[in-house]
């Protein structure tokens, strides 16, 4: 059976993991998660990028070999996927033989069949972003300051014919509506692919860069950065190999959305064409983390990082607040108060204080053992019937990448739980001597507890290490799988719940 195959980009080795990288990464884990908890197979892979001009440039201005820079980042953005509960299945680095390997073997089938020639080429050449820079590349006439020094360079080059396929492409792209998520960016790739482009240039000579896949017809020559770096998708689900079709071609690209046009949108896709390999179903491109609050934590001299974050909230709080602010495909904005909002209000407060109060009064009224459910009035019927429709909606949601749209419901479900509590009062309910009134307290025992279970497990692909912890709390052991757990049910009745905890702790003010 062909596995859901799900891939992040992979993130260049010469900095350190970021916010950026971070929620890509959870973006894609959530994805995956979610098929897994639907009962899919899924491959889902990340890796690093490891070649290239900075690289070289910085382990040398370091003192210190490419590969040891590779390797200290390896470590840092493997800790990155421990420390976010990333699931992923895989994780490659361009380093390895396994990738290398079929990069060589791509390149020499399309030199072997013409579609590679070397000619001389003068240009623009920015040493930051490592490309050729064009005329329309300029803003007012200027190289924009990204592109850090521009100079002109005559070097003789291997170059892929990427030309001939633009046609092909602009109909690939126009016949396949699902081919970019969201739709609108599909707008910014046909837009782009009305001016000629250009045969891409896949070599650097190895005196200017030697950190690199060497050619495999010409030695003096190694590959570039992204003739390199996409490859990872196929190298590291076996290509060449019986097992690839278990894979490919891949469901998902998460990418962000300045590495959608050309890399994703047009190398990948003319360099699958070319090799006689099928392209993939879909690039879901993510917009950016801005972040707006950084001047003020400059002012107070308190710089806030995503590790301190998690440190400091948590993983599942850290995963929460990226989700739940991000609409999947635009920009948006980071700031500590936003994030403390957040987490006090939807989790220290709505979901926090509602698990709390359950083990509490589970405690307290009912020996921590959840009664059966003893009746079915308004209240009940009201709470059920919200369950119903947040599930729903919250399904679509997911199913159609809105998961802040997602967590919304499920927040509001809970807001329902409490206000369920508040109506029942089980304080008062305790108080009293009519046996309805002990039926009732039971019920809203049991209610409360069900309605815990159920949230968290709709939760669980956003925040895993939550639904788990809470459901051990709840008496319940952990699942791998939806199936039949997103119904209203008396699985917890009898069971024994833990002695009240705090899941979101109030943050020490400074
Ligand atoms: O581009 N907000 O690597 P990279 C959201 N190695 N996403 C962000 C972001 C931000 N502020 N900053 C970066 C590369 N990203 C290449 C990819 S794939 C074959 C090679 C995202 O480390 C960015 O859009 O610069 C990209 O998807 C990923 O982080 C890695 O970025
Ligand atoms: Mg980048």
């Amino acid at each position: 059976m062909k596995k859901f195959y799900i891939t992040t980009a992979i993130d260049y080795a010469n900095g350190a993991p970021h916010l950026g990288h971070a929620y890509e990464k959870i973006l894609t884990d959530v994805i995956a998660r979610h098929r897994r908890l639907k009962g899919e197979p899924v491959h889902f892979l990340t890796g690093l990028d490891e070649h290239g001009q900075k690289v070289q440039q910085t382990a040398r201005a370091r003192g210190i070999e490419p590969i040891e820079l590779c390797d200290e980042a390896d470590v840092a953005f493997r800790g990155l996927c421990e420390r976010l509960s990333i699931s992923n299945d895989d994780f490659i680095r361009t380093t390895e033989e396994r990738h290398k390997k079929v990069v060589c073997s791509l390149l020499q089938q399309l030199y072997d069949e013409g579609q590679i020639y070397k000619a001389d080429y003068t240009g623009y050449y920015s040493t930051r972003a490592e490309q050729f820079l064009q005329e329309k590349d300029k803003v007012n006439g200027e190289w924009p300051s990204g592109f850090g020094e521009v100079v002109e360079i005559t070097e003789s080059n291997y170059f892929f014919k990427l030309s001939q396929y633009q046609e092909w492409l602009i109909g690939h792209v126009q016949a396949h509506d699902e081919f970019i998520f969201p739709r609108f960016r599909q707008k910014q790739v046909l837009e782009f692919l009305k001016e000629p482009i250009n045969d891409l240039c896949i070599s650097r000579p190895r005196e200017r860069l030697s950190w690199g896949i060497p050619l495999p017809f010409d030695e003096d020559y190694v590959t570039y950065v992204w003739f390199d770096a996409l490859v990872n998708y196929i190298s590291a689900v076996g290509y060449g190999e019986e097992r690839f079709k278990e894979c490919w071609p891949v469901d998902f690209h998460v990418i962000g959305k300045d590495i959608l046009v050309p890399p994703h949108a047009v190398y990948w896709p003319i360099m699958l064409k070319a090799c006689g390999i099928e392209l993939p179903k879909s690039l879901l491109v993510h917009g950016w983390w801005l972040r707006s609050g950084e001047k003020m934590a400059k002012s107070t001299g308190n710089v806030v990082s995503p590790l301190d974050l998690i440190d400091q909230f948590g993983t599942d709080a850290f995963r929460y607040f990226v989700t739940r602010e991000m609409n999947v495909g635009q920009d948006s904005d980071f700031s500590i108060e936003l994030f403390l909002s957040r987490y006090n209000s939807d989790l220290a407060n709505d979901l926090g204080n509602l698990v709390s109060r359950t083990l509490n009064m589970a405690s307290r009224y009912a020996g921590s053992t959840v009664p059966a459910f003893a009746v079915e009035e308004e209240p009940e019927k009201e709470l059920r019937a919200l369950w119903k429709e947040t599930r729903g909606a919250a399904l679509e949601c997911y199913d159609g990448i809105q998961f802040h749209l997602a967590l919304d419901r499920i927040f509001t479900f809970i807001r329902g739980i409490n206000r369920y509590a508040e109506t029942r009062a089980p304080w008062k309910l305790a108080k009293s001597e009519d046996p309805e009134d002990r039926a009732r307290l039971e019920t809203a025992l049991a209610t409360m507890a069900e309605g815990v279970r159920l949230a968290v497990t709709l939760a669980a692909p956003v925040m895993p290490d939550l639904e788990t912890r809470v459901r051990a709390l709840l008496g319940c052991g952990e699942t791998d799988t939806w199936e039949g757990e997103l119904n209203w049910s008396e699985t917890l009745v009898g069971k024994t719940l833990s002695a009240p905890v705090i899941l979101f702790p109030r943050p020490t003010s400074e």
